[in-house]
């Protein structure tokens, strides 16, 4: 892999990196395509990464479907598709792990320890392989994007990390791998989680300012719907993912993670400064 990526870049050519743990679908699809539009060549990863899944979690069960997202990736023109081994990624000895001291434990990192450094790692690995010039993450996950845009600052990767907007279903619900998981229930059910959050968005357009007011309103209208069982709804600062005072008075973002059945949804909104 990293052989013919330093080919590509004797040859002048840049190239843009996607990594996924695969079950592809149009959101990994759109990053593709904005990654085409990035660079000369693209390489997309496919690794379900065993140390980013707390002993509790669907490891397991996480979607595994190779054949299939070739097929895709191949009809999209994606001129690699890097899909290692959990046993050459972590062989026997493995003991040098990636962390943020700020911001791994917070959000989703306090109910998932290991989880960033999970992702840290596994995403410093393959950016060591890969060598691209640019990765692109969905902002879907964006404690994760922000993260990996510190991590690439931090550590002096030469890479632009770039963040792409999350893309939803017509019914508003961000796409998820996770999602095939859902039953046809909880799947007409789903959208309610974001469509709780833009009243949040609405309220602060609307001149409310007042932390405290803004989750109660989200998470009195979730209750609405007993099936979700809410983990965290906090509003963070944007990018840094500090935390706010009372007030909102800088461009915020709204991140909740909630469970619906056995699927753990998680999904955010940039919320327009007051
Ligand atoms: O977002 C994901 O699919 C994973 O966390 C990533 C970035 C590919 C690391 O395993």
């Amino acid at each position: 892999m990293r052989q013919l990526s330093r080919e590509w870049r004797a040859a002048g050519k840049k190239t843009a990196f996607v990594p996924t743990m695969g079950a592809l679908h149009d959101g990994h699809l759109a990053l593709v395509r904005a990654a085409q539009d990035k660079a000369d060549r693209v390489i997309v990863s496919i690794f379900v990464n065993p140390i980013q899944f707390g002993p509790k979690e669907d490891f397991a069960s996480y979607p595994r479907m190779l054949q299939a997202d070739s097929e895709k990736l191949n009809s999209l023109g994606v001129n690699v598709l890097f899909a290692p081994n959990a046993a050459d990624m972590y062989p026997p000895g493995f003991e040098t792990y990636v962390y943020n001291e700020k911001r791994s434990d917070i959000l989703c990192g306090r109910f998932r320890p290991g989880h960033f450094q999970g992702v840290l790692t596994v995403v410093s690995k393959l950016f060591n392989i890969v060598e691209p010039d640019f990765a692109l993450f969905g902002k879907k996950d964006y404690q994760q994007f922000t993260l990996l845009k510190k991590m690439a600052q931090d550590l002096c990767f030469p890479i632009e990390v770039i963040g792409c907007p999350t893309l939803r279903d017509p019914d508003g619900l961000a796409m998820s791998s996770r999602n095939l998981r859902l039953t046809p229930e909880e799947r007409q059910l789903a959208p309610e989680l974001f469509r709780a959050m833009q009243m949040v968005k609405e309220a602060l357009q609307g001149g409310e300012k007042r932390q405290k007011v803004l989750l109660d309103t989200f998470t009195q209208e979730l209750q609405r719907f007993p099936a979700f069982r809410l983990e965290y709804a906090e509003i963070r600062a944007a990018l840094d993912l500090a935390d706010f005072g009372e007030t909102i008075d800088r461009p915020a973002v709204l991140l909740v993670a909630a469970h619906l059945g056995s699927v753990r949804l998680i999904d955010n909104l940039e919320l327009t400064g007051p």
